[in-house]
């Protein structure tokens, strides 16, 4: 194994410390920086902020918010919770959605 890029608290080699950040429109509700591998609805937690759930498993949409800048990959088969038109309009699953880099989140469906 060589020296590992970026780190598991989310600072990348040149200090930059990734931060995800949940809003409601133009308003902050909160922000914690990026812990690789937690889910958005984990990070919203560690922000003080809550994300409805139910299924927690990508299936009922619950928790579905919209991304706003970043990148939250999605699975290659879509989950039963999102469809091509919702993530067409920027929506992620909380529950299984996971920042890989400094994250705008509206708690918010697109729709
Ligand atoms: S809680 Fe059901 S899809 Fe996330």
């Amino acid at each position: 194994m060589s020296a590992k890029s970026g780190s598991e608290d989310g600072s990348s080699d040149d200090g930059h410390v990734a931060v995800v950040r949940f809003l409601q429109g133009a308003k902050l509700l909160g922000q914690t920086k990026l812990i690789s591998g937690e889910t958005i609805v984990e990070h919203a937690e560690s922000a003080g902020v809550k994300i409805p759930t139910n299924c927690t498993s990508g299936t009922c949409g619950t928790c579905m918010v919209t991304l706003i800048e970043g990148k939250v990959d999605l699975p290659e088969i879509l989950p039963p919770g999102l469809d091509d038109y919702l993530v067409e309009r920027c929506a992620r699953l909380g529950c299984i959605g996971v920042p890989l880099n400094d994250v705008d989140v509206d708690i918010r469906p697109p729709l």
